[in-house]
């Protein structure tokens, strides 16, 4: 009787708000009791969706090393918000349109992926896996995904490339020496990278409160991960032979001049990360960058409390298709990739999805990962009717 939609339409209105959100929190305690106490998946195969992978990432994880994975900034709102920020839009499905078959296929920069679907960079990856991001990257290749490798990965870059048919795009933290980062743009040269992703926001630092907090509790011999110091080159084995006297992770002065530098310094194509502002898309646009991801580190930059698939349409409507623009940031669904192509994303990018499928299943997770979001978006692309990506537009979304 309480669930009664009869009842729902003979209330007054402002009865009947409270009544809505009084009801929804009895469906999400519904939905929670019905997974809850359920086992974490045992194969990879047995995933309804990739949140099932954070199940068992969960499970496997040390408290801290699943903490960092999680974490966000202050109380982590913009982790909450890059979710959230998906439900307020929604799509407008057209019927009748006879679509059985879909091409997820896209082209980035005269090159061919199956899918619009990215890996983003993950550092600290060996906190995850004991290989570290190296059976991702064989996951990519087997399912012909693109991916980021980050300056901070444990595995070397040039490791990476010998796992795939062709380079990855290399991530790049710019130092303070000048000398340090100019000699790791050019080692990302010559291993053959086609791009280089300046990530940007994470100059002025970041407060992971949910990562310190776990961490302190966390009953576990931190020795058995950290067991001696280590120097920063091996730890992060790309940043080995770079100048000395640049390891410093203190913030430095990260601005426009800089770009130009590192323009001026390279022909791969240049990306930044961690776009949020028409303003800042627009001066991407006037320092020769090639192309713009719209993210905020997965809420783990700074608590704005505003989501990345909110930030997009004025990135897009600066950019007016002159760059490619991707995005990431709280990507879970077939749907929530559907809805940022809509607004003019031509990829989206995924990290602690298949850092989930990493952690619990190695390879195997990662492509199960890959799998399970390409089928969600294949599903919603046929209930909308768009047989390709670049069907995809604007008049899908309102
Ligand atoms: C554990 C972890 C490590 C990360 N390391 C890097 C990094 O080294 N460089 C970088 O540009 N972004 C890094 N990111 C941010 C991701 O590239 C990406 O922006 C973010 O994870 C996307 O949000 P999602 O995790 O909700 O999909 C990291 C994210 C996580 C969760």
């Amino acid at each position: 009787m309480a669930g009664s939609p009869l009842l729902a339409c003979a209330l007054p209105f402002a009865a009947r708000a409270d009544y809505q959100e009084d009801q929804s929190k009895v469906y999400q305690a519904l939905i929670d009791s019905l997974s809850a106490g359920a086992p974490p998946i045992a194969r990879p195969g047995d995933a309804l969706s990739v949140l099932d992978f954070e199940a068992a990432a969960r499970d496997r994880l040390s408290p801290a090393h699943f903490a960092y994975l999680a974490s966000g900034t202050d109380d982590d709102a913009t982790v909450r918000a890059n979710r959230t920020g998906f439900e307020h839009f929604q799509l407008r499905p057209r019927r009748l349109t006879g679509v059985t078959e879909t091409d997820l296929q896209v082209d980035l920069f005269a090159q061919r992926w199956r899918s619009p679907i990215m890996l983003a960079p993950v550092g600290n990856d060996m906190a995850f896996h004991p290989q570290g991001i190296l059976p991702a990257t064989q996951a990519a290749e087997q399912r012909q995904s693109g991916q980021i490798l980050s300056t901070g990965s444990n595995v070397s870059l040039e490791t990476v490339n010998k796992a795939r048919s062709t380079p990855v795009w290399f991530q790049l933290y710019a130092r303070r020496s000048w000398d340090w980062t100019r000699a790791l743009v050019a080692r990302a040269e010559a291993a053959g990278c086609p791009a280089l992703v300046l990530t940007v926001d994470l100059a002025a630092g970041s407060n992971r409160e949910t990562r310190n907090r776990i961490g302190e509790l966390d009953p576990g011999d931190c020795a058995a991960c950290h067991a001696r110091p280590r120097s920063v080159a091996e730890k992060y084995p790309t940043l080995a032979g770079l100048p000395a006297g640049s390891e410093s992770d203190a913030p430095f002065k990260l601005d426009w001049p800089l770009v130009d530098k590192i323009r001026d310094a390279t022909t791969m194509k240049l990306l930044v990360k961690g776009i949020v502002t028409r303003e800042d898309a627009t001066l991407c646009l006037e320092h020769g960058v090639d192309g713009i991801i719209v993210s905020n580190h997965g809420g783990r930059a700074e608590n704005s409390g505003r989501s990345t698939i909110e930030s997009l349409p004025e990135v897009v409507q600066a950019v007016e298709g002159r760059v490619p623009v991707l995005v990431d940031s709280g990507f879970r669904r077939g749907t929530d990739i559907f809805k940022a192509l809509a607004l003019g994303a031509d990829a989206v990018c995924i990290g602690r999805p298949y850092i989930w499928g990493l952690a619990s299943f190695g390879q195997a997770g990662v492509e199960a990962v890959l799998e399970l979001l390409e089928r969600e978006l294949a599903l919603v692309m046929r209930q909308c009717g768009t047989a390709s990506i670049a069907d995809i537009s604007r008049e899908y979304i309102v």
